[in-house]
Formats: structure tokens, sequence, C-alpha cells
């Protein structure tokens, strides 16, 4: 099958894309050949797909049921969800796990690493999330975190219910430091989940300083032990927000580390620019971390929504246009080339937290998946919100 006339990541000219069994076969200015399949993109952008590395599907669609979170703080999102969970079953899950990855798909998402609480001594979530991965595999690549909301440490059976879901098929192991009772617990879980990730060969992705206390320093742990471990970029820090409020003296010190540790970083804009900062009268900080400077220091940093529609964040609809669009005001990141490249974020930039780059983007020999965006170029999709005119996984249309 042919595909003619698109702009390839935002290139300068028209280029054709030959696909052959799911494959990309050839790219460039090509010809079809006899009898051959042709789609005219009519100069259209044509993008590797969407990937949402930062997501908790098990709470999604859930806002305004039983109660709406009228403060829009964290601590009432968790008692609504305390009572939300009461009638968390099977079914339950499944509906609304389906339903909000039809919404991504649609948008052109097709690779979502997701998080899924591990602190429930039935594991009812991750049981139900491992049975959707393999379900939902021909619309979606779904990664599972093995996530202790509650902590590792902290909580009855925290270490033994994390190991039972890793030993369950959970991809990458969690970890949430700022949570835990004490700074010895933080330290303590941090070790734990790094060394289960080695021995089973998992990846680790930690809610890592999801705080605005300046004091929360779990990240230098993370970054420590993924070095010494040898774990590298297999290792993710979610959120990091009390980065936002270090001392830059700190900052200048803890690169050094970040860059040797060669971690990903997973920012929220959209929901830790609602939750962050709740406790400061003004001025009021805006509780996103320090992309820009990380990106500077060559890390990689990628972008996710993080809930969509649940006690926690009463938005969204799986479109990543609106992580980026809000990352890019507040992380001040609005030059002419930081726009243009701001889909590497929900791209490539995922890609490499999810440790997908192997199979993953619009080369030769790779898996034929991509969207075909209605704009000239990523600046002009961003701009004017426009839609995914199609979106191909592994040669299919979807
Ligand atoms: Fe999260």
């Amino acid at each position: 099958m042919l595909f003619k006339n698109a702009y390839i990541e935002n290139s300068s000219h028209l280029q054709d894309i030959r696909v052959h069994n799911g494959i990309f076969k050839e790219i460039g200015e090509l010809l079809p050949h006899e009898g051959e399949e042709v789609t005219d993109l009519g100069g259209r952008l044509v993008l590797p797909p969407f990937i949402e590395s930062h997501v908790h599907l098990d709470t999604c669609l859930t806002a305004g049921d039983p109660v709406w979170n009228m403060s829009g703080t964290l601590f009432e999102g968790i008692e609504c969800w305390s009572r939300r969970k009461e009638k968390l079953d099977e079914a339950d899950i499944r509906e609304r796990v389906k339903k909000a990855v039809s919404m991504y798909a649609s948008h052109g998402v097709q690779f979502i690493r997701t998080h899924v609480d591990v602190t429930d001594p039935a594991l009812l979530a991750m049981k139900t999330m491992i049975s959707l991965k393999e379900e939902l595999h021909d619309v979606m690549d779904i990664q599972i975190v093995a996530f202790p909301q509650e902590g590792i440490c902290s909580f009855p059976k925290g270490k033994e219910l994390l190991k039972e879901a890793v030993e369950m098929g959970a991809d990458a192991v969690g970890a949430i430091p700022h949570f835990e009772f004490t700074r010895e617990y933080s330290v303590e879980s941090v070790d734990y989940a790094l060394k289960l990730a080695a021995e089973y060969d998992r990846l680790v992705d930690v809610h890592c300083d999801e705080i605005d206390d300046e004091a929360s320093r779990g990240l230098e742990t993370v970054a420590a032990r993924a070095l010494e471990l040898g774990l590298f970029d297999k290792v993710t820090a979610s959120h990091t927000t009390a980065m936002h409020s270090y001392n830059n003296a700190y900052v200048l010190k803890l690169m050094r580390l970040l860059k040797m540790s060669r971690i990903n970083f997973v920012a929220n804009p959209l929901v830790n620019t609602h939750l962050q900062g709740r406790a400061d009268t003004y001025p009021k900080r805006r509780g996103v971390t320090r992309v820009k400077e990380l990106m500077q220091a060559g890390i990689n940093v990628s972008f996710g929504h993080d809930d969509i529609f649940d006690p926690w964040y009463p938005l969204g609809n799986g479109n990543l246009r609106d992580v980026v669009f809000m990352g890019l005001h507040v992380c001040q990141m609005m030059g002419y080339d930081d726009i243009m490249n701001s889909y590497r974020f929900i791209t490539h930039n995922a890609a490499k937290t999810l440790h997908i780059t192997d199979r993953y983007g619009v080369e030769k020999d790779k898996p034929a998946s991509f969207v075909v965006m209605d704009a000239k170029d990523y600046y002009d999709a961003l701009n004017r919100n426009a839609t995914v005119f199609a979106s191909y996984r592994n040669g299919l249309k979807m």
C-alpha cells in the first residue's frame, strides 16, 4: 500500500510511504507499483502514534460519582474516591477502562502506560487490567505499573502486595516515597522497589515527590539507586513537583546525579497545575517540575494526562494535545521551535520513557503505525486543535 503526499514530522517537503505486511517498507518519492493500492494524504502531517506515558486507568471516568470534588483539592479527591471505591468491581473497572481506551484511540493514541493501585489485598484492579491488556492489544499497547498508592512500607503487607503484582505480570514497579510515613520509610521503599525491578527485570516508574514540600527528596534516592543498580533509563521519575520548589543550589548539585543516572521524567502539566500550590496564599506556585532545565541538560522528559475525569481532575477526553498545550504555557516553552517540536513530549520522548524505541517511529523496517493529522505541521495542529484524520496500527486503519 502506498501513501502519497505526507509531511512527515514537520518535514519541509512532501514524501510518500510504502507499507507492506504491516511494516514501513520505503519512505521517499515513490511511484506506485502495478495494482498497488494508493491513498493520497493530501499534504497532511504524519506523526508516529501518540503515547500516554502516565495515567491511572483504574480511576478514570468516575468524576461526580457519587459526589463531586467541590474544592478540587487532592484531599477531597481522596475522600470522593474512598466512597467510589465501595462499588468497585471487575465489571465496573472493565467498562470504564474500555471506554477510556477507545477515547484515547480516537485521538491517535496507541500506547498507554497506566499506574494501577496495588494497595488492595485482593489486587482486583491489577488482575482486571492484566486481562484487559491482552484483550485490547489490537487497539492499544498497555504497559502496567504496579502502583502502591498508600505506600510500600506504610501499608500493611505493602512489600508483599507489590511483589505479588510483579509476579502476576506488571511491566513496571512503582513507589510513592513522598507519601510514606517517614524519611526512613521513603528511602527503604525506593530501595525495595528498584531492587525488585532489578531482580525481575522490570521497568520502574516512581510517583516521586508529588508535593510542594521542598524537603521532599525522593528523587535523589531514585536516581542514585538507578545508577548503582545499573537500571539507568529503565527508571522513570513521575511528577517530581517538589523539584519546582527546591533551592537552586541544591538543583545544581542534583543535576549531576540526574545526568549520570540517565533516568526519564514524566511531567503532568494539567493535573499538577490544578492540584499543586494549594497550601500557598499568594504567590501560588505552578507546581510543575523543571521541564525546560531538564531538557536543556539533555534529560528525557515526556508529558502525561495523569487523571481523566476522576476525583482528582474533573476534565479530559483522551486528547493529549491539551496536555501539550498546558505544558508549553506553564513551563514557558513558547518559542517557535518549542511549539513546533512539542509533539515529541507525547511521541519520541514518551517512547523512551516506555522503553519501546526499537519498535516505534516512522522509519523503514519498523511497524507501520502512524497518525495523520488534519494540519501541515505540528505548530498548525496544536494551534488549531486539529483532528486526527486517520490512525494506522501495524498497517491497518483503526
Ligand atoms: Fe499519577
